[in-house]
C-alpha cells in the first residue's frame, strides 16, 4: 500500500498531462510560458481573488510574501510552533525573529485566544498556518490584526482548496501562499507554489520580486530572487486543476469512510479519535492525522503489517536546533510539544480504496491494543 498514491492519478489525467506537457516542449518557452499565465488566471479564478502570481516553491511564496511586506531583520513575524519548518525558516532567512503562539488542542492551528500578548511594538506580520487540510480561524485572528494594524499571510502549503466560512484557503487575508509540492492535494511534478492577493500593489510587488526584483528587463529597483515555476509545472497543474473538484470530493468521502471505521473500531468516546474539522471549514486533508498513545510502538506495529505511515511533524519549531538560539525551552508551548509526541497520519488520496481502508484501521486497532 502507498502512504499517497500518484500514479493512480497520472492514469487517470495521463492523456492531458503529456499533450500539454508536450505542447511546451513544441513551443519551447520553458520560462514564464503561457502555461503560467492560463494558470494563474485558472488560480485566481478558484481561489477568487483578484491576483495569483505563481513561485517556484510553497518556501518561496512565504519568503516573497515577506519581502513585499517590507519585513525587515530585528521584526517580528508571529506564527505556530507546530507547522513544517519552512514556516518560521523563512521569517529567520531574511533576519527577522519568528514568536510563536500556541495552537488549538483540537484543529492544530494558532489559537487566536493567545495572539494579542504574543504582539509588540516590533510585530510586522502574522502568519498563521492553515494544517493538515483545514483553514485557522481567520475571522478571529483578523480582528486581533486590525486592532493593530498588522498584515496577515495565510501559510496554506496545506489547504489550496479548502474552505473557511464559505470562502476558498487562500483568499481569506492579505496575501495566501500556497505549495504544489508533488504530495499536496493540488501537486505539480516537481517543485512549485502560489501567491494571491486583492492587493494590486502587493502582487506587482511580488512579480518583481519572483525576478531578482526587476520592475522592467535589467532593472532592479530592489532585490529579489529566482522565484518562478516553470511552464512545464504549470501544464501539469492545468491537467490536474480539470479534476481537482472531484478529487477534493473523493478526499471528503475517503476521511468520512476513515471516520466511521475509527468510530466503529474506537468507540465514540474512545482513545483514538477521527480528526476534527470546525463546522464552518471543510478540510482538503492534506493530511490525515490522528493522536495516539505510545507512537513509536504503534508505527513499528503497522509498518510490521504493511502500512505505511508517517509524523507530521515530530519536533515542534521551537525544540529545532536552528531555532535555539530563540531560548524558547520545553514547556513553552505545551499543547503544540503535546501534539508532536502523539499525531500519526494515515495513508490518504482520493483512490484509496474502501478495503484498504478496513485494512488500515485494522491494523491501527491491534497496534494500538499492542
Ligand atoms: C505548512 C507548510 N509551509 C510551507 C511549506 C513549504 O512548501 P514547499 O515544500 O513547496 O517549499 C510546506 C511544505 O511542506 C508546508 O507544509
Amino acid at each position: 500500500m502507498d502512504f499517497i498514491d500518484l500514479k493512480s492519478q497520472y492514469r487517470r489525467i495521463k492523456p492531458s498531462v503529456d499533450s500539454r506537457i508536450a505542447r511546451v516542449l513544441e513551443h519551447g518557452q520553458y520560462v514564464m510560458g503561457p502555461e503560467v499565465t492560463e494558470l494563474e488566471s485558472a488560480l485566481a479564478r478558484y481561489c477568487g481573488t483578484t491576483h495569483c502570481v505563481t513561485v517556484a516553491s510553497g518556501t518561496d511564496a512565504l519568503l516573497i510574501a515577506l519581502l513585499a511586506l517590507g519585513v525587515r531583520p530585528g521584526d517580528e513575524v508571529i506564527t505556530a510552533p507546530f507547522t513544517f519548518f519552512a514556516t518560521a525558516e523563512m521569517v529567520a532567512l531574511i533576519g527577522a525573529r519568528p514568536v510563536f503562539v500556541d495552537v488549538d488542542p483540537r484543529t492544530y492551528n494558532l489559537e487566536p485566544a493567545m495572539l494579542e500578548s504574543a504582539i509588540t511594538s516590533r510585530t510586522r506580520a502574522i502568519m498563521p498556518v492553515s494544517l493538515y487540510g483545514q483553514c485557522a480561524d481567520f475571522d478571529a485572528i483578523d480582528a486581533v490584526a486590525r486592532r493593530h494594524g498588522l498584515p496577515v499571510v495565510e501559510d496554506a502549503a496545506q489547504s489550496f482548496g479548502a474552505t473557511y466560512k464559505g470562502r476558498r484557503s487562500n483568499a481569506l487575508s492579505l496575501i495566501g501562499a500556497t505549495s504544489f509540492f508533488p504530495s499536496k492535494p493540488l501537486g505539480c511534478y516537481g517543485d512549485g507554489g502560489a501567491l494571491f492577493t486583492n492587493d494590486d500593489g502587493l502582487a506587482q510587488l511580488m512579480r518583481e520580486i519572483r525576478v531578482h526584483g526587476q520592475d522592467r528587463r535589467y532593472h532592479h529597483p530592489r532585490l529579489g530572487l529566482t522565484g518562478r515555476l516553470d511552464s512545464i509545472q504549470a501544464a501539469v497543474l492545468l491537467a490536474k486543476l480539470e479534476i481537482f473538484d472531484a478529487e477534493v470530493a473523493a478526499r471528503g468521502r475517503v476521511a468520512s469512510r476513515y471516520a466511521s471505521l475509527i468510530t466503529d473500531a474506537f468507540g465514540e468516546h474512545g482513545q483514538v479519535r477521527p480528526p476534527y474539522v470546525e463546522a464552518f471549514n471543510t478540510s482538503v486533508y492534506a493530511q490525515y492525522t490522528i493522536e495516539v498513545n505510545d507512537r513509536q510502538a504503534v508505527e513499528t506495529r503497522m509498518r510490521a503489517a504493511g502500512i505505511p505511515t508517517a509524523v507530521h511533524y515530530p519536533t515542534p519549531l521551537h525544540l529545532q536546533p536552528a531555532f535555539e538560539y530563540l531560548g524558547l525551552p520545553a514547556g513553552r508551548y505545551p499543547v503544540s510539544e503535546a501534539a508532536a509526541e502523539r499525531v500519526i497520519s494515515l495513508p490518504f488520496h482520493p483512490y484509496l480504496t474502501e478495503e484498504q481502508q478496513v485494512k488500515v484501521i485494522d491494523a491501527l486497532a491491534a497496534a494500538v491494543a499492542g
